[in-house]
């Protein structure tokens, strides 16, 4: 299994409420009603967008990305709107190691719904059943609750916080570590088939 296989050519994901597809130049005017909101960049490494030509820019790096089968994240949609409202996925792959890391950013309007645990179960699932994962891991930023949330719904096990590891939008910040093993996740799918 290696990074061309899947990101050649990356499958879309539909979940219950939600399509996860390959991000496309027609999502520019969703895209950029959210990258420009400064909450929603508030804790990501990249400054809100300040005019359309940004995410144009944004779009383009990830299309480049599929182009080249590089690791990418996949464009949430909301079915029932067909908007573009976020973003989730890998963000590195380590494919000697069999380990992964997850990130995600979702529209303001539609926090709190769920939304972005339904989106990482599906990937989370996606990973350990066709990327050949063993570990897959997140970060969140200390004072980000709903992010260290996401993680916790997902399965994820809270493994310490490291100080100061990187230095986002000129501050050196802690971040908090999270993850969950292949065997943990058939733990929680076996439990979940058996109804407990
Ligand atoms: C973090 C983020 C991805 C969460 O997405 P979401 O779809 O709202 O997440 P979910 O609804 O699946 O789960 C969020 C959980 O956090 C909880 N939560 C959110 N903010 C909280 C807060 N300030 N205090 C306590 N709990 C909070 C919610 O209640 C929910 O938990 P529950 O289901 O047990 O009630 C979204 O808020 C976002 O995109 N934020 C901006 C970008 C970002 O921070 N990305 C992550 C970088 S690490």
């Amino acid at each position: 299994m290696n990074i061309q296989d899947i990101y050649s050519d990356l499958p879309p994901l539909k979940t219950e409420r939600l399509l996860l597809r390959k991000i496309t130049t027609e999502d520019l005017d969703d895209f950029y009603a959210w990258a420009s909101d400064p909450d929603v960049t508030q804790y990501v490494t990249w400054y809100s967008h300040t005019n359309p030509e940004e995410t144009q820019e944004f779009i383009n790096r990830i299309l480049g990305r599929y182009k080249y089968a590089k690791i990418a994240p996949w464009a949430i949609v909301d079915r029932q709107e067909n908007r573009m409202i976020g973003l989730n996925g890998f963000c590195t792959w380590d494919t000697r190691h069999h380990r992964a890391e997850l990130a995600y950013v979702l529209s303001k309007p539609y926090w709190g719904k769920g939304y972005i645990t339904e989106t990482s179960q599906a990937i989370i699932n996606f990973g350990f059943q066709r990327m050949n994962l063993n570990r897959i891991a997140a970060r969140c930023r200390v004072p980000n609750i709903g992010s260290a949330r996401v993680m916790e719904k997902c399965g994820m096990t809270y493994e310490g916080t490291l100080r100061e590891v990187a230095l986002i939008k000129n501050e050196y910040v802690d971040l908090k570590h999270y993850a969950i093993l292949k065997k943990e996740w058939q733990t929680i799918n076996s439990e979940q088939a058996n109804g407990k």
